[in-house]
């Protein structure tokens, strides 16, 4: 099949016409409350590798983006390219004081357990035209790029989890103080970017414009998400000009 007919089969697959009206939302908003971080997943996979390929797709192709710039972009990682991703941040822990290393390795672990990884990427040569283009707005591409990058991180890390999968999301911290940025943070016992870009250039053939900003390890979960607490809603939310 080729790579148009492919994508046409994903949207046809995915998108029925579906109604609107008052109600019709309650599907898609009740999932929105099922997703959570899961520490704790297995090598089982809930659905075929396809069909999580088909799903990351989908959300790529229709999560908005600033001046439609379509930014983002994924690697899926599947059984032994997973775990190859998850060896290959064994020198990140290397890199750390003695005492976290013990910590990081566990969490390391944790998510090689899974059964697959998304890495999510933002495209900085698309980034780098839009701010040609629109010099106006340049400060702001970058800043919009990673928003609508957690968009479809959410869109994702949603939908695996509606097919029976649980997930969580390493995110890159930015930490001005640092040298390397980015790429390689203080804060690494909780993130794994650091350095880990230029092994997923080299193995499996990503464009250097592709900066790392996120991984998502799946799996079927072997264990509960933890408790979660709330804000109230009143201190979050301001209304004005209800009528009904
Ligand atoms: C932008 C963003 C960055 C996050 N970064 C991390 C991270 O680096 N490591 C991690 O374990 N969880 C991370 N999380 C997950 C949050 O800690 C988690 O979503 C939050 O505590 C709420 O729990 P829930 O996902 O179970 O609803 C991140 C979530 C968001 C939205």
């Amino acid at each position: 099949m080729s790579s148009l007919a492919i994508e046409q089969s994903i949207d046809q697959k995915f998108a029925p016409q579906s109604k609107r009206g008052q109600g019709e939302s309650e599907a898609f908003l009740s999932v929105l409350k099922e997703r959570r971080t899961y520490y704790q997943i297995s090598k089982n996979a809930a659905i075929p590798d396809s069909r999580v390929e088909e799903i990351v797709k989908y959300a790529i192709k229709h999560v908005p983006s600033s001046f439609n710039g379509q930014t983002t972009r994924a690697l899926i990682l599947f059984n032994e390219d997973h775990d190859e991703f998850w060896n290959s941040t064994a020198h990140v822990r290397d890199m750390l004081p003695a005492e976290q290393m013990e910590k990081t390795q566990q969490k390391l672990d944790s998510f090689k357990a899974g059964h697959g990884t998304i890495l999510f990427f933002d495209d900085e040569a698309v980034i780098r035209q839009q701010q040609e283009a629109f010099k106006l707005y340049a400060d702001n591409f970058p800043i919009w790029a990673n928003q609508s990058n957690g968009m479809a991180q959410y869109v994702v890390w949603t939908a695996l989890e509606k097919e029976g999968f649980g997930a969580s999301l390493q995110v890159c911290a930015v930490n001005p103080d640092d040298v390397f940025g980015c790429r390689l943070t203080k804060s690494a016992t909780k993130h794994y970017n650091p350095l880990v870009d230029s092994v997923v250039q080299t193995k499996w053939k990503v464009p250097v414009t592709w900066k790392l900003l996120a991984q998502m390890p799946f799996g079927v979960p072997t264990g509960e998400p933890g408790p979660k607490d709330y804000r109230s809603l009143e201190e979050r939310v301001m209304v004005a000009g209800k009528k009904d």
